[in-house]
């Protein structure tokens, strides 16, 4: 499947040097990026601490892209509002870390931002289709979530293809997102599957050109 819908290219902050975010942040949009995706870890749902609201809240004025805020907490719900105050543009959550996914995707909503529903490698996709009329985003992680510069899960290609069709047949604008072990050659996999959001750490941050590493990431 060869794709002409426009690629989104979301640089992930986790692969960037932390003790100079604000200036990473504005090199990255600067770069030509499209999203910026925040990986917020609580060392429960995952092995991993990345940062919070607070950190996000003080990016918000280094740049004017949309903030991507990838939730990896568990429970989430109580710190939705926090992360929305904080500047994030479209929050996206794991069914995994709630036993209401649907009710935290209506705050979400309520709360006038965009929503994004994420699938760990061995979710299925059938938890997309109880809420598709709930989420702006759909992302499909292609490695286990916690860590950045793993490598890609070449099975959840078949899944992107399948989000996709579920996609086009809901009629809805949803975005299809790809994060983990995204690189220049993974991701023509990606868009020939049907993704158009692509999340890439290491494959940008882990460079010394962005805006080369960027453009090769759109093919
Ligand atoms: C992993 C995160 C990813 C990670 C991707 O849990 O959700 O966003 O930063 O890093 P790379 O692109 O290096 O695989
Ligand atoms: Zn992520």
């Amino acid at each position: 499947m060869s794709s002409s819908r426009p690629i989104r290219i979301a640089p992930s902050l986790l692969a960037a040097d932390f003790a100079r975010l604000g200036e990473e942040v504005a090199a990255i949009e600067a770069a030509g990026a499209d999203w910026l995706h925040l990986d917020i870890m609580d060392g429960h749902f995952v092995p991993n601490i990345s940062f919070g609201p607070s950190v996000v809240k003080a990016l918000r004025k280094h740049a004017r892209m949309p903030f991507d805020v990838h939730l990896m907490i568990a429970p989430a719900d109580p710190y939705l509002a926090a992360f929305a105050d904080a500047g994030a543009d479209l929050i996206s959550l794991h069914p995994e870390a709630g036993p209401h996914l649907h009710r935290s995707l209506q705050t979400i909503r309520a709360l006038g931002k965009k929503s994004g529903v994420v699938l760990n490698p061995a979710t299925p996709v059938g938890v997309v289709a109880e809420v598709i009329d709930l989420v702006d985003l759909v992302l499909v992680m292609s490695v286990n979530p916690g860590f950045g510069g793993q490598s890609f899960i070449r099975t959840q290609l078949s899944k992107i293809a399948t989000l996709r069709g579920m996609i086009e047949a809901s009629g809805h604008d949803i975005a299809l997102q790809v994060d983990g072990g995204v690189t220049a050659v993974t991701a023509k996999d990606c868009i020939a599957a049907g993704a158009d959001v692509l999340v890439a750490g290491t494959a940008v941050f882990g460079t010394s050109d962005y805006a080369a590493a960027i453009a090769g990431l759109r093919g």
